[in-house]
This record gives C-alpha cells, structure tokens and sequence, in this order.
C-alpha cells in the first residue's frame, strides 16, 4: 500500500489479482448456477485430484449429486473424462480454489458430506496455516451441513492427521464420531502411493 496526496493506493499486482480473484468467483458462480438451479444437497469433495473417488462413489450413488473441486486444471480435466465415459449426469467437477468456492456458494447449496482425501499436508511449522483444515473453515463446512453432516478426512501424515482431530475436538460445530464407517471406499491416485493412511470422520453438532 502507498500513499500519494492523502489517497492510498494499492500495489498494481495486488489489484490484478484482485480482479482475477472476482472473475473466477463469478465463474463458480455461473457453473453452479447452471448445474444445481434450484436447492441441491451434494457430496462435496475438496481437492478431487483425478477425481478417482468420487466417480467411484457417483456411479454407486446415482440419486446423490457429487460435485468435487481442485485447483489444478489438468487433473480436474482427467476427472471430467471420467465422469463423460461413464456418461454421470449426477457428477460434476470444477476447477475451483476451496476459499473462493466457498465464499460463492449459493445458499440453496447444502453439503451432506464433505471429503478431504489425501489433501497436501504442509509438513513444515510455517507452512501450517496453508493446510486446507483450519478452525475457520471447519466453522463454514458446517454452516452449510445440515446437523449429523459428516467430515470425512484421510492422510498419510502423521502429523496433519493429528492436526485434524486436534481441530475438530476444539470446535464447537463437530465432534468426532469414532465408530463411522468409511463413507465409500475407492483408491485414489494418492492413496496408492502412500504405504498406509489415517482417517477421521466428524459430525456437525
Ligand atoms: C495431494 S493431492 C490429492 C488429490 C486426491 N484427493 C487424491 O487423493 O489423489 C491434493 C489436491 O488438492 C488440491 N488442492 C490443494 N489446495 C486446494 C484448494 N485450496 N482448493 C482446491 N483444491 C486444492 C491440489 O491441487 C491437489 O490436486
């Protein structure tokens, strides 16, 4: 930030990416507007990756509508493929940043689980606060979760594991549900590089 003549103005590259922030919020907003017009419950997956899983759970579950996001183009590509073979009309993938996803999702939009598979752990101290598992976000999954929604998450860090309990036994919107079952069970393209994994399921309260 500077200041010339009593005005403050912001950095160039800030506003740039300030705009760029709003244009792909408002085309978030258009694909949901177009695919889930009127109140939708979906099974929300964040960072989808390929999209392994939730295609697998989509063809199980053909009354349910899945929508999974990430931030990465080409992998949310390979997930649409996916979905057009096995010709899923209840399947949608969208390249969307979690923070941004949030802040449009229309309010007619509820999620009736979400999943976090193999999210990046950000093993570094420094790097925590870039996890996507944070207190506020937590707070705003369950804000569009009906009470006994489900938080389903699953890591092959130690450490972020640990960090996910930690942040749903200090929230006052979850509580651990220890004897859940695993929603569906798909190997994701993660999943099969890790050697062994730990997983949690939470329930808004
Ligand atoms: C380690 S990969 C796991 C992908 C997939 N779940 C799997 O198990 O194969 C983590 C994924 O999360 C995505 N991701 C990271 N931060 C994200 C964010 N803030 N919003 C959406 N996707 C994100 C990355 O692009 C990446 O595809």
């Amino acid at each position: 930030m500077s200041q010339t003549d009593g005005r403050i103005s912001m950095p160039e590259g800030y506003l740039k990416e300030l705009k760029r922030s709003e244009e792909r919020k408002a085309e978030i907003l258009k694909y949901l507007q177009e695919y889930f017009p009127d109140q939708a419950k979906i099974i929300f997956e964040a960072g989808c990756g390929h999209g392994h899983w939730l295609t697998s759970y989509a063809m199980e579950n053909l009354k349910q509508n899945c929508l999974g996001i990430d931030l990465i183009a080409g992998r949310v590509d390979k997930a649409n493929k996916k979905k057009e073979k096995r010709n899923l009309d209840n399947l949608h993938f969208l390249k969307a940043e979690l923070g941004e996803f949030l802040e449009v999702l229309p309010k007619e939009i509820t999620f009736e689980a979400v999943v976090f598979l193999f999210p990046d752990p950000w093993p570094k101290a420094r790097h925590h606060k870039k996890r996507m598992i944070q207190s506020s976000l937590l707070e705003k999954l369950a804000s569009r979760m009906e009470k006994d929604g489900l938080f389903y998450f699953r890591t092959d860090d130690r450490s972020y594991f640990d960090w996910t309990v930690e942040h749903l036994n200090q929230s006052k919107f979850w509580k651990i549900r220890e004897e859940a079952d695993w929603l569906h069970e798909e190997v994701t393209y993660f999943q099969n590089l890790m050697e062994g994994y730990f997983s949690v399921v939470g329930e808004v309260q």
